[in-house]
């Protein structure tokens, strides 16, 4: 039996390969961590098409890693029979709702409702829908800031101003302040919505119980919904934890969520949303049935293959992720600031001491021949700052570590 990575080795540059054998109940390495710059690409994908040659891409929040087999195999075998779903006219029908109640009763200990599980071809998708639906122009968002740099032009092109929710350097790791934002929302009476990211990006903070608890307090004396996206959940480092914002608040939170960061499958474009609130449930129900799209078929057989077989290569990657998000630490010169994350796999590096001449991103494109993701997209706190991902094999990591080094001693 050959590993899927053996078949991507051997099939290296066309747009799409067939894997002629591959045991999904492998519980070998995947060959994960031995990519190397010479048989990593090319790459047909975003993330390495725009670093262009020659410049190691730690930028958007794709993993080099490839498929997993389980996800490979179920794809290939739904590739014969791919007439229109039969969940076509109804997103919130269809295979996904079950596995996802499973998947969050298994791993988090939430009751998801099956019933209340509504698809999508994205989480971004998913976010504008809901706002849409459950705000006005004009009326604001609450976000934690930085913030995921789509969602920042999201409040822009939809004139939902942004509430900003600073996270603040926390000894080792990053914090905001619950007081202020309370005293926010009682001056900003129609900002009625909390788009809580957790784990957070860019910092890759998993909130604990009690900041939760405290956001949620907040959601009851101001009326807010909660918009809780929570993509990447399964990307948590123990001893930290996800806690579902659902399992706090179940009336008054939507859940976004989807395989796509946790298993590498950004293409596929499937998500989910847990629709908690009954009134948000009926707006959306109310819908045009083709208003919204519907998911793709592959997408939806990936992330079920993902849901229910994915775990073994999982834990692989989680094991490889943990290394790099200490690898960053140790590797880097002090004057770069890091707080190593909970969760994710992206680190969020702060340029500041170093009066770089220029945003830090374009300065290490340059420099170092490493395309990490500028700062200031991050809207407000983003200034000085770069993220980096760090979701590769321990020797592209380390070369990727080493010339950002090599780049910030040549100043
Ligand atoms: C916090 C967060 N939400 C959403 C997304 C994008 O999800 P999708 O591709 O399903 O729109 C990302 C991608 O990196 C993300 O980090």
């Amino acid at each position: 039996m050959k590993a899927i990575t053996d078949c991507v080795a051997a099939h290296p540059v066309t747009d799409h390969f067939y894997p002629d054998e591959y045991d999904v109940s492998v519980t070998e390495d995947f060959g994960l961590d031995d990519l190397t710059l010479d048989t990593v690409g090319p790459r047909l994908g975003l993330k390495w098409t725009e670093a262009g040659d020659g410049v190691i891409p730690a930028w958007v929040a794709d993993m080099d890693f490839p498929t997993a087999p389980a996800i490979a195999e179920a794809i290939i075998a739904r590739a014969g029979d791919l007439g229109y779903p039969r969940w076509l006219t109804d997103p919130a029908a269809g295979p996904l709702a079950e596995v996802f109640a499973e998947r969050m009763a298994t791993r988090y200990g939430w009751r998801a409702d099956p019933a209340h599980v509504h698809a999508f071809t994205d989480v971004n998708q998913a976010l504008q829908v809901l706002l849409h639906l459950t705000t006005r122009p004009g009326e604001a968002v609450a976000a934690h800031v930085p913030a995921y740099s789509p969602f920042i032009s999201t409040f822009t092109s939809m004139d939902r101003p942004l509430l900003a929710v600073p996270m603040v350097p926390d000894g080792e790791s990053w914090a905001f302040d619950v007081r202020r934002l309370a005293a926010d929302l009682s001056a900003a009476p129609h900002c009625r919505t909390l788009l809580l990211v957790n784990p957070h990006n860019p910092t890759g903070r998993a909130f604990t119980e009690a900041e939760l608890t405290a956001l949620a307090e907040l959601a009851e004396r101001h009326d807010l919904l909660v918009l809780a996206d929570e993509i990447h959940a399964d990307l948590t480092y123990a001893p930290a934890r996800h806690i579902p914002f659902a399992t706090l608040l179940p009336d008054r939170t939507v859940t976004f969520t989807s395989a796509t960061k946790a298993f590498n499958l950004g293409g596929v474009r499937c998500a989910v949303a847990h629709v908690g609130p009954p009134a948000v449930r009926a707006t959306l129900a109310a819908q045009p049935a083709h208003l919204y799209g519907s998911p793709n078929l592959l997408g939806v057989e990936a992330t079920l293959a993902a849901w229910r077989h994915g775990d073994p290569w999982l834990s692989r990657v989680l094991a490889i992720l943990d290394r790099n998000r200490r690898m960053v630490a140790e590797r880097l010169p002090d004057t770069v600031g890091y707080r190593v994350p909970d969760a994710t796999y992206l680190g969020w590096l702060d340029f500041r001491g170093l009066s770089l001449p220029e945003d830090p991103a374009e300065f290490l494109r340059r420099e170092a021949r490493v395309l990490l993701s500028s700062g200031p997209s991050f809207g407000p706190g983003g200034d000085g700052f770069a993220r980096l991902n760090f979701a590769t094999s321990g020797p592209i990591m380390a070369e990727a570590l080493s010339r950002v080094s090599s780049a910030l001693a040549r100043l």
